[in-house]
């Protein structure tokens, strides 16, 4: 409730949510844009869909007993009388574009997206978080979990991440599933003074969630419960070979972890976790996905295979910044324009610099030589482009080159861009120039 002192204050984000600025936030767009491309090599297009969707499609899509939608969801009701809700993931809003659009199969789509979900905050746990994720509809065959598998797994490699464990486990399908959770609900009601609080009353209504309950009780309990593995029926259990024996010919190891059943209802047979081991265990998991079959059907489609993950973008930078990769690395522009001649020329010299493809800067202000120079050092840009009156009046440019040597030269102003590009492609090393 906002009282009349919180009423003054300044507004602040509210808990759980958090701000990206400059320079963290270029970490941000090279995340983003390195997985746009290693999703668009394996063909998979952007998809953008709303961050409202009717309640119902995740009630139904990820089921009202898990903790996703029963605890944390952020539901409203909007001035026309709709309930909405934030959207908790990614997965369900992409079933439901499916369903409404029917594009055709196998559908591959990426997306980069804000989810919500009212948690209790602490490091690396967030009310507003940010996924990337791929979603492949239409295909029941097990290479390509394995594909949505090896670009989670890849997409952590090529950002340096060594410290991953990738787990991997079956959850069976809708024939062979039910006959094991008999078998849990009996070793868990067998046991129920063992298990913690909140778990002792209401394992039986869905026993999965116990394996996935992280306190040590519960924990005590599932290590010694029977192994969904073993009740698999013929088609899961060569489903799951089959994408242990992909996963081996490509070289990504793995291990088996009969306890991840992961927290949404909409998993079918394989279900997979990345994990640092350079993070707190709570909160380890930097990714996680898996194959939902019955999802779209669940919704109101028809009958669709499909697989998919989500990579937590805030956890996978807490796991780059543990391991010390992928660090913080904002572009520095390639000249800086310093106007000792009222300010006119460093307008027109940057854009005409930005035009022709080079990243320029300039101070506003009409600031001194000394404070400008000051702003061109910090700015980490590779020269200063100077116009001095006397340099305006003839037409000319003085270039200093801002890496400690003092050189500097001065050249005729329409041989400014071309003279730039060398500079830069020297400086850069690679012989690259921009906007060549
Ligand atoms: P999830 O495991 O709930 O799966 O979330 C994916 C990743 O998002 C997690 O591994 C974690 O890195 C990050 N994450 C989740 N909750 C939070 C939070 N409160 N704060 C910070 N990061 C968080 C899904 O959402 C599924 N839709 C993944 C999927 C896609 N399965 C099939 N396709």
């Amino acid at each position: 409730m906002e009282d009349d002192a919180a009423g003054k204050e300044a507004p602040r984000a509210p808990v759980g949510t958090h701000d990206v600025l400059w320079p963290e936030s270029s970490r941000w767009e090279q995340l983003v844009s390195s997985f746009a491309r290693s999703a668009g090599r394996a063909g998979y297009g952007l998809v953008v869909t709303p961050l409202i969707e009717e309640v119902r499609l995740f009630r139904r899509g990820i089921g009202e007993a898990s903790e996703v939608v029963g605890k944390e969801m952020y539901e409203l009701v909007d001035r026309g009388g709709r309930q909405l809700a934030l959207r908790p993931e990614g997965t369900a809003p992409v079933a439901r574009a499916f369903v409404q659009h029917r594009p055709a199969v196998p559908w591959k789509a990426w997306y980069a997206t804000p989810a919500f979900r009212y948690e209790r905050p602490q490091a690396g746990r967030y009310r507003q978080h940010h996924q990337l994720g791929v979603e492949a509809l239409g295909s029941p065959d097990p290479d390509l979990d394995v594909e949505v598998v090896s670009l989670a797994s890849d997409f952590c490699k090529e950002l340096g991440l060594q410290e991953i464990d990738l787990r991997l486990n079956s959850m069976g399908c809708l024939s062979c599933r039910p006959g094991y959770v008999i078998v849990l609900a009996a070793h868990l009601h067998d046991r129920r003074d063992r298990l913690c609080g909140a778990h002792r009353d209401r394992a039986e209504l869905n026993p999965l969630r116990v394996l996935d309950c992280k306190t040590p009780e519960c924990r005590a309990v599932s290590l010694d419960a029977p192994a969904l593995s073993e009740y698999l029926c013929d088609e899961c259990r060569e489903h799951a070979l089959r994408v242990r024996q992909g996963l081996e010919a490509l070289g990504i190891p793995y291990a088996m972890d009969r306890l991840l059943v992961r927290g949404f209802d909409y998993y079918t047979r394989t279900t997979f976790e990345l994990r640092s081991r350079a993070l707190e265990a709570a909160q380890d998991a930097v990714g996680g996905g898996g194959r939902y079959d019955g999802l779209v059907e669940a919704i109101g489609g028809p009958p669709t295979p499909a697989v998919g993950f989500g990579i937590g973008i805030e956890r996978v930078l807490l796991a780059c910044d543990a391991e010390g990769c992928f660090g913080v690395s904002p572009p520095v522009p390639h000249a800086f324009v310093v106007d000792l001649a009222g300010g006119g020329h460093a307008r027109d010299l940057t854009a005409e610099l930005r035009r022709a493809g080079l990243r320029s800067q300039r101070a506003f202000d009409g600031k001194s030589m000394r404070s400008q120079l000051r702003s061109a050092d910090r700015s980490g840009a590779i020269a200063a482009v100077i116009v001095g009156e006397r340099e305006a009046a003839e037409g000319t440019v003085s270039i200093r080159m801002l890496d400690g040597s003092g050189t500097q030269e001065e050249i005729r102003r329409a041989a400014l861009v071309g003279r730039l590009r060398e500079l830069v492609a020297r400086a850069s090393g690679d012989g690259s120039a921009p906007g060549a």
